[in-house]
């Protein structure tokens, strides 16, 4: 099979394209089948698991994936509600299996877990025990994609109950998850976050564009159902966020950095990921929400394609312009480091959503920006709006569509014979690798198939959105905390405050905040401190430039949500 794709892609167009047609009826339903099989209680493969919670993968050694993911479980039910409400999958027990998702997601939210509790940053949490409970060993946390992805699969069940006439569903019982979720968001998208891989703490793009789009969402949805009084900080932050989005492109190598930490090219699945998942159908090829036709992630795509084709044996001897295995990002070692099926199948699906674009406007645009992905197929194309009358719109279109085709043919070809979808195959043969029957490679690959067959899916709102002149941070909402400590002193000697927060110096005994003696032997300061937040603190003594800290343990409170706040100590 490779042989032949190898020598004789030119001439196979046609042929290929026959056989991607075949793979996408067989394992369409395969991948359907896969997603339920993984969800509790009844799913043949999950049993134990709580009714609507998505389990991983089954495997439970080797990766152990024996477990529920937010990120995970929110793709996969935003997929299986796109279904249900675009009239793919129109049934009752897929309405039950969504409902009890809603039932499940409700009861997680509330389970205080190594992130918080649900008021103090349990929302971050990634991964819970397949029964609801948490998950308290040490993992990458938090990774604040989770709430963002929730609300989105949330609020598309709730858009179609609202056109459906059941807006009291939506305000009892969708509503309430979906406020705790955005406020989650909106208080917190400025804060450092493990990326989607649970690699890297850092700010991340697929983060910071899943969550843009949820807090637009949100705001339409509070609009809809007479819930705006609680909207004003997500509409206040929503631009700020967008902001944010626009700098992690790299003008300079023309892709999207994936990750602002973490050392490494950044070049990443996970701008791929991004661009499907925040895509708008009525948003054209806008690049500030970086649409899957945009001249941005357009040369995005081409760099992270590019970056795999020399270092998989598979992909040797294929041609430059056509598709080879994709992984997460080149640098990657974990599980040997090699393609995944969901990676791959993201290339087709955001080549499909540009050509589903491109169609319903009549025309393509190639920009310098764009130009050298257009150039693959292309070599002499210039830049220009080109109508789909032209030539040049047919020669390309098509070309893209065979190149998107590609993508699927080779994850079909490693797709062993009873259409099961393991995490990744294997950079040198192509055997499937790692956690067997992964819930996420089924909806990744079940995405890519509507996609290419033009599903329309609804909008979120993308369109015509402005990007601020200047960008501004948030460090999310703080109160007023005054603490006193009761503490005698000899004449010259001071009391100061540090802790773990930087309004307390970050445990710095050099910058400590000096207390008032006003009320000797009360010494007292008031701070504006983080809501909702559990902070460490000491105080310590300084005489004649001796620091003196108190004795262990370290004291801590966990501030309100909103208000002011008297802690009463005494020196220890
Ligand atoms: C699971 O199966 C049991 C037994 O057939 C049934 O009573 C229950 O309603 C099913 N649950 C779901 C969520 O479909
Ligand atoms: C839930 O699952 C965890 C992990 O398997 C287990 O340790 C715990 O005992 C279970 N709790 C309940 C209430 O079943
Ligand atoms: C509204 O939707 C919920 C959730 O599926 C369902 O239980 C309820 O019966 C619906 N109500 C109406 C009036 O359709
Ligand atoms: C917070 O936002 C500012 C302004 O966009 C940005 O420079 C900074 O990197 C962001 N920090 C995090 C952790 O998101
Ligand atoms: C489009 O593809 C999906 C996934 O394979 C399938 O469920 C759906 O029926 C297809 N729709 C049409 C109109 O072919
Ligand atoms: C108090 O916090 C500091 C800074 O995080 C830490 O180094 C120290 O170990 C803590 N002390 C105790 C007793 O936990
Ligand atoms: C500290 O003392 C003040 C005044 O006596 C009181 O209002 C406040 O509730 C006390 N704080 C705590 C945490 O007990």
């Amino acid at each position: 099979m490779r042989r032949f794709l190898v020598c004789g892609l030119a001439l196979v167009g046609a042929v290929f394209s026959q056989s991607v047609d075949t793979y996408v009826s067989t394992e369409g339903p395969i991948a359907k089948s896969g997603m339920l099989a993984n969800i509790g209680p009844n799913g043949s493969k999950a049993a134990g698991a709580s009714p609507g919670v998505v389990v991983a993968s089954p495997s439970t050694t080797n990766p152990d994936y024996w477990y529920t993911w937010i990120r995970d479980s929110s793709l996969v039910f935003k997929a299986l509600i796109d279904q249900y409400t675009v009239g793919i999958d129109r049934t009752s027990s897929l309405r039950n299996l969504i409902d009890e998702f809603v039932t499940a997601e409700t009861y997680i939210q509330q389970v205080s877990n190594p992130s918080g509790t649900v008021s103090t940053g349990g929302l971050g949490e990634p991964k819970f025990n397949v029964n609801e409970t948490a998950f308290t060993g040490s993992w990458g946390r938090p990774q604040r994609d989770g709430p963002a992805l929730r609300a989105t699969a949330m609020i598309t069940y709730a858009n179609w109950l609202i056109a459906n006439g059941n807006t009291s569903w939506v305000t009892n019982t969708l509503w309430p998850v979906i406020e705790l979720d955005l406020n989650y968001v909106a208080d917190n998208w400025n804060q450092s976050t493990f990326d989607l891989w649970e690699e890297i703490s850092s700010s991340s793009f697929f983060t910071t564009a899943v969550q843009h789009r949820a807090l637009r969402q949100g705001i339409t949805l509070a609009n809809a159902i007479g819930q705006t009084s609680v909207t004003s900080l997500w509409s206040a932050q929503a631009p700020n966020v967008l902001c944010f989005l626009q700098s992690y492109w790299n003008p300079t190598s023309a892709y999207v950095t994936a990750n602002t930490g973490g050392g490494r090219s950044g070049i990443d699945s996970n701008t791929v990921l991004a661009s499907i998942h925040t895509f708008d159908p009525l948003a054209g090829c806008d690049a500030t929400t970086f649409q899957p036709c945009s001249d941005k992630a357009l040369s995005n795509l081409k760099v992270y394609v590019d970056s795999f084709r020399s270092i998989y044996t598979i992909n040797s001897g294929i041609a430059s312009s056509a598709a080879v295995a994709t992984g997460r990002y080149p640098e990657d070692v974990y599980q040997g480091g090699n393609p995944w099926y969901l990676c791959t199948a993201a290339v087709a699906e955001q080549l499909y959503d540009a050509l589903q674009v491109w169609s319903s406007q009549g025309s393509l645009s190639i920009t310098s920006i764009s130009l050298p992905f257009f150039q693959q197929f292309s070599s002499g194309v210039a830049t220009g709006t080109y109508a789909s009358s032209t030539s040049t719109y047919s020669t390309l279109t098509s070309a893209i569509k065979t190149f998107a085709d590609g993508f699927i043919a080779i994850d079909q070809m490693y797709t062993p014979t009873n259409g099961g979808l393991a995490e990744q195959f294997s950079r040198s043969n192509g055997a499937p690798l790692s956690a067997v029957d992964l819930t996420w490679s089924y909806a990744g690959m079940l995405t890519a198939f509507e996609a290419r067959n033009n599903t329309q899916f609804a909008s979120w709102g993308a369109s015509g959105l402005t990007v601020p002149s200047a960008c501004q941070s948030y460090s999310g909402p703080t109160v007023t905390v005054t603490f006193n400590v009761y503490a005698t002193t000899v004449y010259g000697e001071n009391i100061y405050l540090t802790g773990s927060v930087a309004a307390l110096e970050n445990w710095s005994p050099t910058s400590a905040l000096l207390l008032s003696s006003a009320d000797y032997p009360t010494w007292s300061i008031t701070v504006d401190l983080p809501a909702n937040t559990n902070i460490e603190y000491k105080y310590i003594r300084i005489y004649n430039g001796a620091v003196t800290w108190e004795s262990d343990p370290n004291m801590s409170i966990t501030t309100p949500a909103s208000g002011t706040y008297t802690e009463n100590d005494t020196w220890r």
